[in-house]
């Protein structure tokens, strides 16, 4: 059975992981939500006005009350800014399993940031809340994606065609991936 905790507050070496709040507004949108290059591969578009990031981290500020909802900012301890986000979905209670997504600003690409952050999510998925299986997909076309998951001991499963819509509407091919909590915790 699951566990759930909601966006409980969660700490690795560099960052913190925590709810978002309005504050962080200017930072999302900033670092990534404006950014073509961040969204390319995402299903959501780029943000054209900040009022736009106000009004989803409003929404998001909502389902906080939800303890069966899963979407952190990930705080730069140094810094104090939001630099990206990670979230868990399409929430399977009975068969124990979910779907992650994640994504940070450009600047912050390949420093092995989402690899920390992930592991963190993961062992807190895991452990604390008790899910069996976590699935990833990717964009065809986005390697850094299948790279960081590759990295983070997700299994590759197969690609489905033309599964999703990209924000432009185009259906596109995507790449599935899982980890089990059993390997997860073996690879610990
Ligand atoms: C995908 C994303 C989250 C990766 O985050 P990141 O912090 O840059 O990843 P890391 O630095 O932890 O890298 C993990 C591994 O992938 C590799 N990698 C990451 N980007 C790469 C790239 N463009 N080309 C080749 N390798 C890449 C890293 O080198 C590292 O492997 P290594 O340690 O063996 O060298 C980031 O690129 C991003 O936010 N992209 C835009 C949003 C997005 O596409 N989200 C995913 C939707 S499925």
């Amino acid at each position: 059975m699951l566990k759930h905790k909601g966006t409980s507050i969660l700490e690795t070496n560099k960052f913190i992981l925590r709810p978002f709040t309005c504050n962080d507004t200017l930072d999302m949108y900033n670092n990534w939500a404006s950014d073509k290059e961040v969204t390319k591969y995402l299903t959501w578009p780029v943000h054209c006005n900040i009022s736009k990031t106000n009004m989803v981290i409003s929404r998001w500020e909502k389902l906080y009350e939800d303890n069966e909802y899963y979407n952190w900012a990930i705080e730069d301890k140094q810094s104090g800014n939001a630099i990206g986000s990670i979230n868990l979905m399409n929430l399977d209670d009975y068969n124990q399993n979910c779907e992650i997504g994640y994504c940070i600003g450009k600047r912050f690409w390949n420093h092995g940031i989402m690899t920390e952050v992930l592991h963190e999510i993961l062992y807190f998925a895991f452990t604390e809340v008790n899910f069996q299986r976590i699935t990833a997909r990717r964009h065809i076309n986005n390697i850094s994606s299948g790279m960081l998951l590759k990295k983070c001991k997700f299994v590759y499963e197969g690609t489905l065609r033309k599964i999703l819509k990209d924000n432009n509407g185009f259906f596109v091919d995507c790449k599935y991936y899982s980890i089990l909590k059993s390997e997860y915790l073996i690879e610990k």
